[in-house]
């Protein structure tokens, strides 16, 4: 299946402001994010007691001064390339919080829910409460319109997920859950339903989606990151396949 230039269920590696703007308007039913935050992040440095060495170096940062340019210019896309139906999750940590929360009113999306992703630790300080979670934007263009199957009789909007330990493997600096992106793609699509993620990273979002029998198309500036995410959908595809599921 096609959607544009793009075929679904693959990984393009560049720049997503680029890529988005190929994608032809309504054709997506959900879109589920972590993008770039605009702090000094070094994905070598302080990775959660990870051994330095099993992360892949190369994070693509965006600089502060431009980030709401940047955030605003890659919403209006989704905005544009969602269906009616559709809705997207974005996660932001707090210290960028306002300007995602900025750009997505200045585009016009409609939110709502801002749900809170609560992991079991954060990088330790001396002179400040630790960090332990995370901000995830639930928002829609039609409030009327948009999925959402209730899996749950009584979701909170406080999610308790652990982050994963990756002991011995490779893997790059910000992996999200497969577990709470599972979730979210339970609560707001269909199976058959085609999942974008502009900021792929490792490519969790196309593994849960694999998993879930959905479609998906995945963006990654970092060579390396789009290879090792690559890697991850094909053992996905190959153990769906051994299995019967495929
Ligand atoms: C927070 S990480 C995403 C992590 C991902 N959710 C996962 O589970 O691995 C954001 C990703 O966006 C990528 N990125 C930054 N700028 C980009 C751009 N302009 N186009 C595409 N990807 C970009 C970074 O290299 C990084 O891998």
């Amino acid at each position: 299946m096609r959607i544009g230039d793009f075929l679904v269920d693959e990984i393009y590696c560049g720049d997503a402001l680029k890529l988005l703007k190929k994608i032809p308007d309504e054709t997506i039913d959900l879109i589920i994010t972590d993008p770039p935050f605009a702090i000094d992040f070094k994905g070598k440095k302080n990775n959660y007691n990870r051994k330095n060495e099993k992360v892949i170096d190369g994070y693509n940062e965006i600089p502060k001064e431009k980030y709401y340019d940047f955030t605003y210019s890659w919403i209006k896309e989704t905005y544009r390339i969602l269906k009616d139906t559709g809705s997207m999750y974005v996660f932001s940590g707090w210290t960028n919080l306002k300007t995602v929360l900025n750009s997505i009113d200045d585009v016009g999306f409609i939110q709502i829910n801002h749900l809170i992703w609560k992991y079991q630790f954060g990088v330790y300080t001396k002179r400040k409460f630790v960090t332990s979670h995370y901000h995830i934007l639930f928002v829609v263009k039609n409030q009327d319109k948009y999925k959402f199957n209730k899996i749950e009789d009584y979701p909170e909007d406080v999610i308790i997920v652990n982050r994963e330990y990756w002991i011995g493997k490779l893997k790059t600096p910000t992996k999200l859950p497969i577990e709470l992106v599972k979730k979210l793609i339970l609560f707001s699509s269909d199976e058959g339903d085609i999942i974008l993620d502009p900021f792929l990273g490792s490519g969790t979002v196309g593994v849960a989606a694999k998993l879930l029998k959905r479609h998906f198309l995945g963006f990654e500036i970092v060579p390396q990151y789009c290879d090792f995410a690559k890697k991850r959908i094909k053992e996905i595809e190959g153990n769906l396949f051994i299995n019967g599921n495929g």
